[in-house]
């Protein structure tokens, strides 16, 4: 194998891993290729060689420098096949796909069906990829979201008002169990958990009663919509509620310290990973140890057992 190619979908730390791989692949004698918007990159034969200086000054950027896209024609037997194509057609000996859930079943898709090396990088806000412990970008996201979650306590304060703020996830609570925990919130909504709307009304009528007048309660996208339960709050108390849903500034923004050392190391272990011959699986850390993880495995649900630090929430609030 004389030349790698990259493929990227965009969060926090995307480019510290790019930075990562194009550097520990030329420190190996590797070429690179940097696919430019995704799948469809691939498909449409657009790349751009890099080199050491080409990522220069990018660890502390957000989204990817790479460019990405949604990719409707690589799930088509045509698209895949354009795709291989363009991989045999630049001596590709070995794909790396930083991303998530989509992006690593694409890999997997590759890797299984047509034959390529492929090695894939967990980066995706929901960190949701089965049998990984934390994904690039999901601490970004985090962060970003107890940010502004700290903004809106002002407000929430200062009026004695209740918001309800929806962040982030896909189908994966992470992100809310996170920022809720950090943010010393009242409630959390998730799709791990089921909840009754008249039992968070009683605990807010119930504090209300004793003198207790703000409250923010997390909801998880894919749980219920921030506005049907501010709706159900209001019309159950009778207090003044608002909504805040966060959206994509979750996926933007400067790294963190945390996600541009998992890229750092992640990416490293990728490119050690396909010199190694290892395909169709994706680098994870486990107890600070590297590991591999089949994509087979890493695209399937994740099962987040949030019991703990739910119960730790109710607790302190
Ligand atoms: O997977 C990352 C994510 O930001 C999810 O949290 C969200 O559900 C989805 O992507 C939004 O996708 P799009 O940017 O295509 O609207």
């Amino acid at each position: 194998m004389k030349r790698i190619g990259i493929i990227t979908r965009d969060c926090g730390g995307v480019n510290a891993a790019i930075r990562s791989i194009v550097r520990t692949a030329s420190s190996q004698g590797l070429e690179v290729l940097g696919i430019v918007r995704g799948y469809e990159g691939l498909i449409h034969g657009n790349i751009v060689p890099m080199d050491r200086r080409s990522v220069s000054g990018i660890i502390n950027l957000g989204g990817t420098v790479l460019k990405s896209a949604r990719s409707e024609a690589f799930f088509t037997e045509a698209g895949q096949a354009k795709a291989v194509e363009t991989i045999r057609a630049n001596a590709i000996g070995g794909l790396i796909v930083i991303g998530g859930n989509g992006s690593l079943t694409g890999a997997h898709v590759l890797a299984d069906r047509h034959g390529v090396p492929v090695v894939g990088v967990p980066a995706t806000i929901d960190n949701d990829i089965n049998g990984v412990g934390l994904s690039i970008g999901a601490d970004t996201a985090v962060n970003v979201a107890l940010d502004a979650l700290d903004k809106i306590r002002d407000t929430a304060t200062s009026l004695e008002r209740i918001f309800v703020v929806e962040v982030m996830g896909r189908s994966c609570g992470y992100i809310a169990m996170q920022v809720a925990l950090s943010g010393g919130c009242e409630e959390v909504l998730l799709p791990e958990k089921e909840f009754s709307m008249t039992s968070v009304c009683e605990e807010i009528a119930a504090g209300n009663a004793q003198g207790k007048v703000s409250w923010i309660i997390i909801v998880a996208e894919g749980t219920a919509r921030a506005e049907d339960i501010a709706a159900a709050i209001s019309m159950n108390t009778g207090l003044e509620t608002r909504i805040a849903v966060l959206g994509h500034i979750q996926r933007g923004g400067r790294p963190t310290a945390v996600d541009r050392i998992l890229a750092a190391r992640l990416g490293h272990q990728a490119v050690e990973a396909l010199i190694e011959g290892q395909s169709d699986a994706c680098v994870n850390i486990r107890d600070g140890r590297p590991e591999l993880v089949p994509l087979a495995a890493a695209i399937l649900p994740k099962n987040m057992d949030m019991t703990e630090d739910y119960h730790l929430l109710k607790v302190l609030s």
